[in-house]
């Protein structure tokens, strides 16, 4: 393939990847956006394998890691379930960055090619930057995904003088980069990249561990958008265009993507990657252990929660990240048109970090073939509940723990959450009094016009639809 048909292939694949973030950001088209994606990579790979930049010699070694990575991806896909994706995606994310290193080093030993003067500062600043990226966002997202499947508790860490001691990272950091500028020969020069790698690789554990459980959403983002970014130091490295491209679309789609996250939990941005955010004044419950009890509870039976909702005018349904571990989307939804057809007006209530990932409940339910006009977001719908006359929380906790309003000793104090307690009646179902991914308490639970459907979020919406049928 000649160089001209290799840059038309880039540039048609760099289209497909806009329309596909395009098409991506609204359920309707979100099939098409994803066709898009995987048209454009299909023809980004066949440009880079076929165009003039490889060998004979290289195409069989390109061949050998596609098979070897198409492998591994292919069964990744198949055996992750939906609830662990976001694991799935920090582990992705750590590849990226150590593709940045290994890029990263593997062009400052590289000899082939000669750079002089000018040209040769902006190689060695490209080389420096990718790895500093690249070696954050490997070591951060290791820790995200020790974080996402519990293997690492979600209580923040917080060294004393925390900040000093990043400031202090920093300075080194820039100091090593000004001695590997003027290093005179590869040894020098490589004695400062390695330094410099090993304080980013724990600058990335360090910044991570601090992050408190309820904030963990912003930082999954927030080092999705620094895989993008070194992607795109990568592309710089490799003189590749589309790698620069691609980057950059990754990179700022995901800082826009935490800013928005940021905002939706009142959340400072800067405070969130400086850390420490989510650990408050309180004394928050281990995960998913039982709190201590602070006060009664009244548990419902599937048959009585039924007739609640069967005499409700109005329901509004708020999805958490149990209706995703049980996959009950199917039982809601024919819940859903059982209710509709008897005259029960009923929405979706979507807080925008439910589950485990963005967007998580929203895939569900489209999954589920939900009508989208009656899926609201939080904004939409939060000022609609002290009209409604049941807010049935399916396996959902922190985004409902009204001590994120009242408490502001809480460790999530200030994060918006939907005030299902305003609705004339509450249904909590959950298997336990369990607290959610923040392990925080929840007050909810003992409210007095509150009720507790104990069980497997499927297996109690399966006997309350054959209540709703019977
Ligand atoms: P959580 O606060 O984690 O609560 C989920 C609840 O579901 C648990 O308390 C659990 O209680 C219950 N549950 C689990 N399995 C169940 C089952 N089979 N049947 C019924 N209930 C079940 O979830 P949430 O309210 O969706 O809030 C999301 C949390 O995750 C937030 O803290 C958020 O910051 C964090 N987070 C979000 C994201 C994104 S981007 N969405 C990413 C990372 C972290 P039992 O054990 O008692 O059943």
């Amino acid at each position: 393939m000649s160089q001209s048909l290799a840059t038309v292939a880039y540039l048609g694949a760099a289209i497909l990847f806009i329309l596909s973030l395009g098409g991506l950001s609204n359920p309707e088209t979100s099939r098409r956006g994803n066709l898009f994606g995987m048209i454009g990579m299909a023809l980004a790979v066949l440009a880079t394998v076929f165009g003039p930049r490889v060998d004979a010699a290289g195409i069989a070694w390109i061949i050998a890691a596609l098979v070897v990575g198409g492998g591994i991806g292919l069964y990744a896909a198949r055996v992750v379930k939906m609830t662990q994706m976001p694991e799935l995606v920090a582990l992705m994310h750590s590849l990226v960055g150590l593709a940045a290193c290994l890029v990263g080093f593997a062009s400052y030993v590289d000899t082939s090619v000669q750079f002089q003067g000018a040209e040769k500062i902006i190689h060695e600043v490209e080389i420096y930057i990718g790895i500093l990226i690249g070696a954050v966002t490997f070591s951060g997202s290791l820790i995200a995904f020790g974080k996402l499947n519990g293997k690492i508790g979600g209580k923040p860490l917080l060294l004393p003088a925390r900040h000093w001691l990043n400031l202090v990272a920093l300075l080194v950091v820039i100091w090593f980069g000004r001695e590997f500028l003027n290093a005179h020969d590869a040894s020098a020069g490589m004695t400062a990249l390695i330094v410099m790698t090993a304080i980013a690789l724990l600058f990335g554990v360090h910044m991570v561990m601090a992050i408190g459980g309820a904030d963990m959403p912003v930082v999954v983002s927030m080092l999705n958008s620094y895989s993008g970014w070194a992607a795109a130091a990568t592309g710089f490295m490799l003189s590749n265009d589309l790698l620069i491209v691609t980057g950059a679309l990754v990179g700022s789609s995901g800082a826009i993507l935490s800013y928005i996250m940021c905002n939706a939990m009142n959340r400072n941005f800067i405070s969130v990657i400086a850390g420490g955010f989510g650990s408050g004044g309180g004394t928050p419950a281990k995960k998913g252990d039982a709190a201590e009890p602070q006060g009664e509870v009244v548990p419902v039976s599937a048959a009585e929660t039924a007739e609640m909702l069967k005499d409700a005018k109005s329901v509004i349904i708020v999805p958490g990240y149990g209706m995703a571990v049980a996959q009950a989307q199917h039982t809601v939804c024919e819940i859903t048109k059982t209710l509709r057809e008897k005259g029960v007006d009923v929405r979706f209530a979507i807080h925008p970090v439910a589950g485990r990932m963005p967007g998580h409940m929203n895939v569900l339910l489209a999954e589920a073939k939900v009508p989208y006009d009656i899926v609201m977001e939080m904004d939409e719908i939060n000022e609609d509940f002290p009209e409604a006359d049941v807010a049935m929380v399916i396996g959902a906790n922190d985004i409902v723990n009204p001590s994120a309003a009242e408490d502001p000793e809480s460790p999530i104090a200030g994060m918006p959450v939907l005030e299902v307690w305003k609705a004339r009646n509450s249904i909590v179902m959950k298997r336990s009094m369990a607290s959610g991914y923040a392990g925080v308490d929840n007050p909810l639970f003992y409210k007095e016009n509150n009720r507790m459907l104990f069980g497997d979020a499927k297996k109690m919406l399966d006997e309350v639809l054959g209540a709703l049928k019977g």
